[in-house]
This record gives C-alpha cells, structure tokens and sequence, in this order.
C-alpha cells in the first residue's frame, strides 16, 4: 500500500526570509522559474499521490491560485501562438477536486500545522513535505518521496528522510536517535529516539530530518495533545518520537541533495544549482561565476 495523500504545510511565517515575506507566501519563492510550491506539488503527484492537503494561513490566498486556469493570461498566449508556454501553464493546474484546503489560524508549530489536516487525512498513512525543503535528485534516481513511497510499499513503517550533518550543525534540526546496532551506511535506519535541536554536545548523532515524512494516522491524536517543544511551538519531531513507543520508525536515505530555500544562503545554492543544470544558462552563468571567484578571491586573501 502506498500513501495516497499529502500535507503541505504552508502557514509559516517565514521571519528568515524578511522583508521578501511579508507580503509574499515564502513558497512562492522562485528557483529559476518555478516557486517552491510547484517542486512540492509536482514532487508528491510523481509519487502516485492523489490528494494534496494544504495547510494555509492567512495572506497565502496566491498558493491556490497558481494552481488554477487564468483564462485572461492563456487566451493572450493563444493568441500569440506561444502553445508551448500555454500548455506548461494548463498542465499545472491538477485533476479538479485533488487539491484541499484547510486553515492553520495561529502559527503555532509544524505539528500544529499537520494537525491541522486531520479530518482531511483520515485514518490512512499519509506523506508530508515541507516546500522550502527542495530536494534534487541524484541523475537518474526518482523524486525523493517518490524513492521514499516505493520504500514504504515494501515495509510499511513510518519514515523520515535524514542525510548527515556536520556536529556543529545539529542544533539546527530534529536528530535521530539509531538503534545500537543499526546499520547507519545504509538506506534505511532504525530509530530508537528523536530529538529536536539538540546542542552539538547532546547530539546523539549526525542524522538530521529533513522535511520529508510518511506518518501513520496515529500521529494525529499525539499533536492533538499539543505539547510545546523546542522554541515554544508544537513539533512534529516531538510527536514522532512518541509514535515510536508503539511502532517502528525508520530514517531513510535519500538519493539527492537537499537544499534550504528557507534561509537565504541555501536559497541562492538551489537557484545556481538549478540554473547550473540546464545547458543554455550554464553557458551564460559559468563565466560569470569564474569572474566572481577571482575577483572576491582576490579581495579576501591576505
Ligand atoms: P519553518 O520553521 O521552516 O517555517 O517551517 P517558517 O516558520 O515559515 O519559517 P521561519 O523559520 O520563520 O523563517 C517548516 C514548514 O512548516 C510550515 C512552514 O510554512 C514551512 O513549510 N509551518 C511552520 C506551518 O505551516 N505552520 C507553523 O506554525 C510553522
């Protein structure tokens, strides 16, 4: 069985990224040409699922929007003969009826917010992505929850993506706890424990979360306990190690590199990254970069 449903949780402040924020939905963010909602759409429906649950705020009206006809714009394009930027934008909006709505009143944690989808969930495993999450595939391999519903096909445990920090990094997400013996080099790991933003020092490993989840319906009665965790918000990560007293959970390796676009450097790494891979702004961006290297590299040395 794979999850046929998703949560997006759109209804963060995004303080990181102000003032861009404050009237703009931080997932409307663009990385070349698209904004981070449209990676996060076209990432779950990739995988097989067939509802996608946002969970929106108040000013994030635009969210939906990009994902519906604008017949003034498409009959311009008509006319102009420009079929194929006509069909790029109609094949955005999904089968009528996949997309929900549900709101998050108060920003009051990523666990709030998945809550917040209960009633649209049901009693079904169900996937979670976090859009300022962006994560490229490595050529060759599927889309990371895509990799991840085939993985759950054949264990049917609750997992979480996780790939390797740097200890001074820990701080910065929910860290898993590996059983003693698991194997930590390969695809799957066993956890025993989570722990949100730990201190480099309380750490009790490098493997960090990142947003990316298939949860079992369980969870749901745990958020609704609405226990506050690290920085006073209801965390997911707190829920999740919960979960686990009663069933297994697994961190899962994924095949890609994963980029904030929630913090403004990790941003600009996913827009040249992704600029980098197409050939015609490759050609255009390289001797650019090559320009930038020696200029502030000759003004940082000694
Ligand atoms: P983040 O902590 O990265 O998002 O949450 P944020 O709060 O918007 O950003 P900063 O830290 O203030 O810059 C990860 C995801 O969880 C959602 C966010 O929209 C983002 O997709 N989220 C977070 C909610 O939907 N509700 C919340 O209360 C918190």
């Amino acid at each position: 069985m794979r999850p046929r449903t998703a949560v997006i949780p759109v209804a963060g402040l995004g303080t990181r990224f102000l003032p861009a924020t404050k009237a703009m939905p931080k997932e409307m963010l663009t990385v070349v040409d698209k904004p981070l909602i449209q990676y996060a759409v076209e990432e779950a429906l990739a995988a097989g699922i067939e509802r996608i649950i946002f969970v929106t705020g108040r000013g994030k009206e635009m969210l939906a929007d990009h994902f519906d006809y604008v017949p003034e714009l498409e009959g311009a394009l008509r006319e102009r003969k420009r079929e194929g930027l006509l069909q790029q934008i109609r094949s955005l909006v999904p089968t009528p009826g996949c997309l929900l709505f549900t709101r998050q009143n108060e920003p009051l944690g990523l666990g709030h917010a998945v809550w917040c989808a209960r009633h649209l969930v049901g009693d079904l495993p169900f996937a979670v992505l976090l859009p300022d999450d962006l994560v490229w595939p490595k050529e060759g391999a599927p889309p990371i929850m895509q990799q991840m519903c085939d993985e759950f096909e054949h264990q049917h445990h609750s997992m979480v993506a996780i790939m390797t920090v740097a200890q001074k990094e820990t701080h910065k997400y929910g860290i898993l706890d590996p059983v003693a013996q698991a194997d930590t080099t390969g695809r799957l790991v066993q956890a025993k424990g989570l722990v949100e933003k730990p201190a480099p020092h309380d750490a009790p490993s490098r493997l960090a979360i990142i947003g990316r989840y298939i949860l079992r319906p369980e969870i749901f009665d745990l958020l609704g306990q609405k226990k506050t965790g690290a920085g006073g918000e209801v965390q997911l990560t707190d829920a999740m190690a919960l979960l686990m007293q009663d069933h297994p959970l697994y961190g899962f390796r994924f095949q890609g590199t994963r980029f904030d676009c929630g913090d403004k450097v990790g941003f600009q790494m996913a827009n040249l990254a992704l600029a980098l891979e197409q050939h015609e702004m490759r050609e255009r961006l390289l001797p650019f970069l090559h320009e930038q290297l020696t200029h502030w590299t000759a003004q940082t040395s000694p």
